[in-house]
């Protein structure tokens, strides 16, 4: 019989809580808009992208109405179409592959490392092979920064170097995470990034932004996401997107960019503390040497057929959970048609299977953490 009381259920990702750090912060920086009234593309869009460039060091911020439209924007800038091939992992968010076939052309699915969960090196030229073999020109890869770590950026400059592919960093989840001494944002020849609310760093609706040194790459992201113009917005000289940050996300964003850098670190301390009470009894995390990783969430691995049992529980002890991802893209009924690289993707699939995350957030208090230990604790033992 259950003797524990029945507490509350607790939140996956505590949105309010940070609401309530920020307090009259962010309404006074969204008062200032609203009384200036330039609600697109005004001051505060300038200002944020100069502090987001900053933070993370690239030379260009360029900011646009969500992370999907971020790497719209970033292949549609080198012309990649119909006939030409962009390696990506099969275990990550659709919009990873959802892009490339909105620009034309085709999604080769790499299979992803057992232990990060990123885009595994040894499969991108079984992929490159792969895209040539159907006919296609490999011309970019999209590495992931999955769950808020980085993946392995140097492994993936080298693969891509032999077939100059171009890299577009998704740092959707894992923008503010480090590697090897600098921050996303200055990986590949560009990055984009989310700021989805449930992001590390996220907005009050949709957002995103590219990061990029090349000044030609961020005159012509401030073109394409302003339907293409030229000299000034009635001199139209390529097709573009309508896809601006709100000048009030903006706002939002610049006071929520403030106290990241403590987010972080709080975030660093609950995922060391869950790894010291869960890496007994569970797959946790594994973060390598010289990465910092932004916890965009906190994902274990269990043993394949448990999960249900698993969700079930801690669900009756008020602990919620989600499963990313559930089913890899090249299961997708919509992705299913694109090649999978040579080599395959068994890692992708066994994921898919085990992963489940647990809650994560930069306000999730020690007493609630003990909770979600405890669940899980019980759990596994009574499975
Ligand atoms: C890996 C990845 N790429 C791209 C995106 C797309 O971002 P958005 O939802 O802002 O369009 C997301 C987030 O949802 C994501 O997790």
């Amino acid at each position: 019989m259950n003797l524990r009381p029945h507490l509350p259920t607790i939140p996956f990702i505590d949105v309010a809580a940070q609401r309530r750090r920020l307090g009259p912060s962010i309404d006074a920086a969204m008062a200032r808009v609203l009384n200036h009234c330039q609600f697109i593309l005004g001051p505060e869009v300038r200002t944020f992208e100069a502090e987001l460039a900053a933070f993370c060091g690239a030379r260009h911020a360029v900011t646009c109405a969500s992370g999907t439209d971020a790497l719209v924007l970033v292949l549609r800038a080198i012309g990649i179409g119909p006939g030409d091939a962009v390696i990506c992992p099969s275990f990550t968010f659709c919009a990873t592959a959802e892009v490339v076939a909105l620009v034309g052309a085709t999604p080769v699915f790499v299979d992803v490392d057992a232990a990060t969960f990123n885009i595994d090196v040894k499969g991108i030229s079984g992929a490159i092979a792969t895209a040539k073999g159907l006919g296609l020109t490999p011309k970019a890869i999209i590495p992931v920064d999955l769950f808020g770590l980085a993946a392995d950026h140097d492994g993936v400059a080298a693969a891509a170097k032999a077939e100059n592919l171009f890299i577009l960093d998704d740092a959707a989840q894992g923008f503010g995470a480090a590697y090897k001494g600098r921050k996303l944002g200055t990986y590949g020849q560009a990055t984009a990034t989310s700021f989805f609310p449930a992001k590390p760093l996220g907005c009050f609706g949709d957002g995103g932004a590219v990061l990029t040194d090349d000044p030609a790459m961020a005159d012509m992201l401030r073109s394409l996401r302003m339907h293409g113009h030229g000299a000034d917005k009635y001199d139209n000289i390529r097709i573009g997107l309508a896809s601006r940050l709100d000048t009030m996300q903006a706002a939002i964003l610049s006071e929520k960019l403030k106290i990241f850098p403590d987010e972080i670190e709080a975030r660093n301390r609950i995922a060391r503390r869950y790894a010291e009470s869960l890496g007994d009894v569970v797959t946790v995390p594994t973060v390598p040497a010289g990465s910092i990783s932004v916890w965009a969430q906190y994902t274990i691995r269990l043993p394949a057929g448990h999960r249900e049992a698993f969700v079930a529980a801690l669900k009756a002890d008020g602990i919620p959970t989600a499963v990313y991802y559930p089913i890899p893209l090249h299961r997708q009924q919509a992705y299913r048609h694109y090649p999978v690289g040579q080599g395959g993707v068994a890692v992708s699939e066994q994921l898919a299977a085990e992963v489940i995350s647990l809650p994560m957030h930069a306000y999730l208090d020690e007493g609630t953490q003990d909770r979600v230990v405890g669940a899980v604790r019980r759990a596994l033992k009574d499975a």
